[in-house]
């Protein structure tokens, strides 16, 4: 298919709420699927949400590898969900550090529900239903809140702990989102 060009923040469809996919298993659905693949192979990327290749639906992606380089990195399975609903299991945040493909070369320390039950669908409307915690949870609030027109900016508590990454510090860009 194809790698998409990324809109980045200060679009407007970045601060939308993007609409419910009504209809599965269409090659619409499969090609823009295909396409989210590519863009996020081709960037490195732990994640990406439609609107962020400018198509406003409720359709997010996502997947860690384990990579012996990056040890602290926890493997995510990869994921196509679509109509993502996240439940909190319970009330405890943990802060980390997150990046995101919509805002190039930036860091920001994000607080993020520790615990979280989520399920949606996958592109032949099978039900997926998970329990997750540490980095799998934090990538899933932050692509759900991607849909929601939430960019991870909008959660840090202390603006002194957002800066350019070659600033920060050294981390990889595994978890790019
Ligand atoms: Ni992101």
């Amino acid at each position: 298919m194809a790698v998409r060009k990324v809109i980045k923040m200060g679009h407007p469809l970045l601060l939308a709420r993007a609409k419910e996919v009504e209809n599965y298993s269409t090659a619409e659905l499969d090609n823009l699927i295909a396409d989210m693949k590519d863009t996020m192979a081709d960037l490195n990327g732990a994640g990406l949400a439609a609107p962020q290749i400018a198509e406003s639906l409720r359709i997010v992606i996502f997947g860690v590898e384990a990579n012996p380089r990056y040890p602290d990195v926890e493997s995510v399975p990869e994921t196509v969900l679509i109509n993502p609903e996240i439940t909190i299991l319970n009330s405890e945040k943990e802060s980390g550090w997150e990046g995101c493909l919509s805002v190039p070369h930036m860091r920001g320390l994000v607080p993020r529900y520790t615990s979280i039950k989520y399920h949606g669908y996958d592109q032949n409307g099978e039900l997926i239903e998970r329990e997750a915690s540490g980095f799998h949870a934090r990538v899933v609030q932050h692509e759900v809140d991607h849909l929601d027109g939430i960019l991870y900016p909008q959660r840090i508590e202390n603006m002194q702990n957002f800066g350019f990454e070659d600033e920060l510090f050294q981390v990889p860009d595994e978890d790019k989102m």
